[in-house]
């Protein structure tokens, strides 16, 4: 039986942050455990790489949407590959086995009779002359009446809803006010299969809770569903329209397609994964995207006569210390981040595998409960059990094991295999672990209570056979962390001599020649910490008018300005020579940050920084407003503090602030003067510095 295990596509709009990481290694600890007990099972994903938020982001980064996702995808694989995450595909929905396959589905549900056109309003933009699809129109939530919420979903209160029953809609790119246009879309009949998804989901091991929620869902009657989007769109082309594919319905064909670049590579059918009976296929998803994959997905697969899924598990969400994730609030870590601050990739993996059950519920990175959990168990009872072990056999015996073992000893080991495999199995892998320690424990307490260090003394062959079944116990636990702990358990197999191969569990290890004992895990530092400063929350910008400007003396790009910001005037020095005159920049309305260290410039001091945004072809233009001097300058949905703190300009330039002309934004956050919105003077595209 075939096995196609997945986790959900990656947007190409940005790294991976250890939010995914739960996902792809709570499903790459579920693969590799197949994969080590031979089943013959492909681990397969893709990035996410059509739709509007591509679009937004390679617009704000001045770049197209292809450079983009090209450039996400080229560090997505070397993340990932830091992280163990060992994908047998990592392709993309932009790549031409996705176009192909989008396509025989969308043939053959049209075919079978599941896609018809139906005219509907639209929300469009007359000023950019666009229909604006759901991430390019912003308002007030209809439901809780938060401000600032996307055409597709509130951020508040979880709602869903359209673009047009936003109040006070405005357009993200001109900030206009949309209007409806009437367009012709093709719509999926979802309605269709209420029946076939009610006895998919009763029939299905899915977690319960999530099993509750969908059968409600159908009961209040499913809608059918848009598939299309008008121009312009980056996606692939509905075949004889001149209208787009919805991004989310080539995603999901890419587990296909993926599975199809797989299977090209390596000589073999992508049918005989996803059009056979032979096959069963696992989801790993976040719980934000229970309704695609539960409801959109499967009655796509019905209606195209494809494999349905097997099971779709479903995790929580990550808190940092307790706390959302959040780029404004600090507690955004990335990947990479987490490295940079001597996070060991595996021991991430380790702890998330003492963290994840069954349930969906959200659970939280914790950096005291990290250590312990590396320290106290991973170290101080498995890694120090090796280091005795290993460095014992080597010193007294030549690292040659002897040719019996303790065998009741031994015996009490004869049930881990299966009970830690079951439980990855049925996805609780924290009770794996719980099987994990405990074994380890008693391992520990053989090895404590038989004192081979004092049995030596007397008893040579003894405190042998104590070394030997110590090892082969080593080993058991080795081969069955390996899922968990791959680049280690290979380490310690390598060291030990040893294979990782499920079929040597049970097998005593007499005459056994390991081959070196050197220390595997350091100790995570009493200092690590994930907590991150807030960078956003950090800027004190102020609204300021220029009031004096004179070229610097001594420096030809510069500038020496005076700017009045309410209740002092600052002596300034900025870089704008090149761009303005000094007509140009008098009285003008410029945005200062003010709290930065004061830096001396070619012998003039500067008190803060005049923002301006800089386009790709060197074209500046100051940030500005219609404000008063002194006006607080904010990125909205940021908490800051009473008082600031100066900051460096390194703490500045870590921040990608983008102007897209008629506004300034970082992280989706927009950036207030007071009520009304900054943007960059002579409409300037690019990043603000
Ligand atoms: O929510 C997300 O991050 C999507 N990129 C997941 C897509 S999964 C699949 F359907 F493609
Ligand atoms: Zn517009």
């Amino acid at each position: 039986m075939k096995k196609v295990i997945t986790s959900a596509l990656i947007y190409a709009n940005g790294p991976i942050h250890l939010g995914h990481l739960v996902e792809y290694i709570q499903t790459d600890i579920y693969a590799r455990s197949c994969k080590l007990q031979k089943e013959d099972a492909i681990y397969i994903c893709a990035d996410d790489t059509h739709g509007t938020p591509i679009e937004i982001k390679a617009e704000k980064l001045n770049i197209t949407p292809l450079a983009l996702i090209q450039k996400f995808h080229e560090e997505h694989k070397k993340d990932f590959d830091k992280f163990y995450i060992g994908f047998d595909e990592f392709y993309s929905t932009n790549g031409e086995n996705n176009r192909f396959i989008v396509e025989l589905i969308y043939n053959e549900i049209k075919k079978n009779g599941y896609i018809y056109e139906k005219e509907i309003e639209s929300t469009f933009c007359s000023h950019c002359n666009r229909f604006l699809p759901d991430r390019f129109i912003k308002g007030t939530c209809p439901f809780c009446g938060a401000v600032d919420q996307y055409g597709d979903t509130c951020e508040k209160c979880n709602a869903t809803y359209k673009p047009q029953d936003l109040k006070d809609p405005y357009c993200i790119v001109c900030g206009e006010k949309p209007d409806l246009k009437k367009t012709k879309h093709h719509f999926f009949k979802l309605s269709a299969f209420s029946d076939r998804l009610s006895k998919f989901i009763k029939s299905s091991n899915f977690q319960s809770e999530i099993k509750n929620y969908l059968l409600n869902w159908i009961k209040d009657g499913l809608e059918d569903w848009d598939i299309s989007r008008d121009s312009p769109y980056f996606g692939f082309k509905i075949p004889d329209s001149d209208q787009y594919f919805y991004v989310w319905f080539d995603a999901p064909i890419g587990y296909i397609s993926s599975t199809k670049e797989f299977c090209d590579k390596n000589n073999l059918d992508w049918k005989s994964y996803w059009k056979t009976e032979d096959s069963s296929i696992y989801h790993f998803i976040g719980k934000d995207i229970i309704y695609f994959h539960f409801l959109f997905w499967p009655a796509v697969l019905m209606a195209a006569n494809f494999s349905i899924p097997s099971h779709i598990q479903v995790h929580g969400f990550l808190t940092i210390n307790g706390e959302k994730m959040s780029k404004s609030r600090g507690t955004f870590i990335t990947a990479n981040d987490f490295i940079s601050r001597n996070g060991d990739p595996e021991y991430l993996r380790y702890y998330y595998a003492t963290l994840l059950n069954k349930s969906s519920n959200d659970f939280s990175f914790n950096d005291d409960d990290f250590r312990t959990t590396i320290n106290s168990n991973l170290i101080a009872k498995y890694g120090n059990l090796i280091n005795r072990v290993a460095s014992f056999l080597q010193k007294n015996f030549d690292g040659l094991s002897a040719d019996s073992i303790d065998e009741e000893e031994y015996v009490k080991y004869s049930g881990l295999k299966l009970e830690f495999l079951q439980q990855i199995k049925d996805f609780e892998y924290r009770k794996a672990m719980e099987i994990f320690h405990r074994y380890t424990d008693l391992a520990n307490k053989y090895f404590q209570d038989k004192q081979p260090w004092q049995l030596i003394k007397d008893d040579k062959t003894e405190a042998h056979i104590v070394l030997t079944t110590a090892l082969t116990i080593i080993k058991d636990l080795t081969i069955l962390i390996s899922p968990v702990l791959p680049g280690y358990s290979k380490t310690i197999s390598d060291q030990l001599g040893f294979s990782l191969d499920i079929d040597n569990i049970g097998k005593k290890l007499f005459k056994h020649k390991i081959n070196e004992s050197k220390i595997v895990f350091s100790k995570v530092d009493e200092n690590f910490s994930l907590k991150k400063k807030s960078c956003l929350s950090s800027l004190n910008i102020v609204t300021g008018k220029i009031i004096s400007v004179k070229p610097h003396e001594q420096a030809d790009r510069l500038y020496v300005l005076e700017v009045d910001i309410g209740n002092e005037t600052r002596h300034v020095v900025a870089g704008l020579r090149p761009f303005y005159t000094v007509e140009e920049l008098i009285n003008k309305n410029i945005c200062l940050l003010a709290n930065l260290k004061p830096a001396t410039l070619k012998g003039e001091q500067s008190n803060g920084m005049i923002l301006a945004a800089t386009s790709s072809d060197k074209k500046v233009g100051v940030l500005t407003h219609n404000k008063a001097p002194g006006t607080p300058v904010r990125f909205e949905n940021v908490e800051y503090p009473e008082t600031f703190e100066q900051i460096t300009i390194d703490v500045f330039k870590e921040l990608e602030i983008f102007s897209a002309s008629d506004y300034i934004s970082c992280d989706d956050c927009i950036l207030f003067a007071g009520n009304e919105r900054v943007f960059a003077d002579r409409n300037i595209k690019g990043i603000v510095s």
